[in-house]
């Protein structure tokens, strides 16, 4: 089974995924938790030239090397993943892609399934869950500060992070429209609500859905 975690940076689903992790474990079930983009040696090495701070890249060139990085993962590691039957989550796949690069840089969509579908090999997760929160509330709890202007100017924030408000703006609204768009597949989540609720709701839905 693939399960795919979404929404913008500071939303929670690395605490999800950790959370989700402990409990399937507990349950003996083998699972395989990766990050996008990375996950092999050389994904990891186009992940730095993706998230460092002075890089200037063009917006087909960032789509293309998140597409190169997830080509890598999910050819070397993925495929054979789920052909061994583990349970692979990942953090962040394409919804990423036409959030961000789509709806956020505005690359034509026909253009993004063509390059998405060439780099998933035409994998789907089976189930995604979509943590929803407003820009400046991901923010706030990423660098736990209550300025977000400042945040936003902070040193400490990565390429894309430093992309500002309105780019995040565009983004949930492109992860909105998606999870409408995909809503058989999609789950969305309010990510207002504690860890310990959502965690609880992802676990009863996997229940629901897959009786697992
Ligand atoms: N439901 C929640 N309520 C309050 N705070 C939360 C919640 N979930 C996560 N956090 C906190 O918000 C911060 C960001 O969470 P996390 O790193 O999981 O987000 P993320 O979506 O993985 O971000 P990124 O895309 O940058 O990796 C962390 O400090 C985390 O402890
Ligand atoms: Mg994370």
């Amino acid at each position: 089974m693939l399960i795919s975690f979404e929404g913008i940076d500071g939303a929670g689903k690395s605490t999800q995924i950790q959370e989700l992790l402990h409990a399937l474990n507990a349950r003996g079930v083998e699972v395989l938790t990766l990050r996008e983009p990375g996950g092999t040696a050389v994904a990891e090495k186009i992940r730095q030239i993706l998230l460092e701070s002075s890089h200037e890249i063009s917006p087909i060139g960032e789509l293309l090397l998140f597409s190169a990085s997830r080509a890598e993962l999910i050819q070397e590691v993925v495929m054979p993943a789920l052909a061994s039957g583990k349970t692979v989550i990942l953090d962040r796949f394409f919804d990423s892609t036409t959030a961000y690069q789509g709806y956020g840089r505005g690359i034509d969509m026909e253009v993004l399934r063509s390059i998405i579908a060439i780099s998933t090999c035409g994998i789907t997760p089976d189930i995604t869950f979509y943590l929803d929160l407003e820009p400046e509330e991901a923010m706030k709890r990423k660098f736990s500060k209550t300025s977000i202007p400042l945040a936003f100017q902070d040193d400490e924030l990565d390429r894309m992070e430093r992309s500002g408000i309105e780019f995040y703006r565009k983004v949930r609204q492109g992860y909105l429209d998606i999870a409408r768009i995909n809503s058989q597949r999609f789950v969305w989540i309010n990510a207002l609500d504690s860890i310990a609720v959502i965690h609880n709701r992802i676990l009863a839905l996997l229940k629901e859905r897959f009786g697992s």
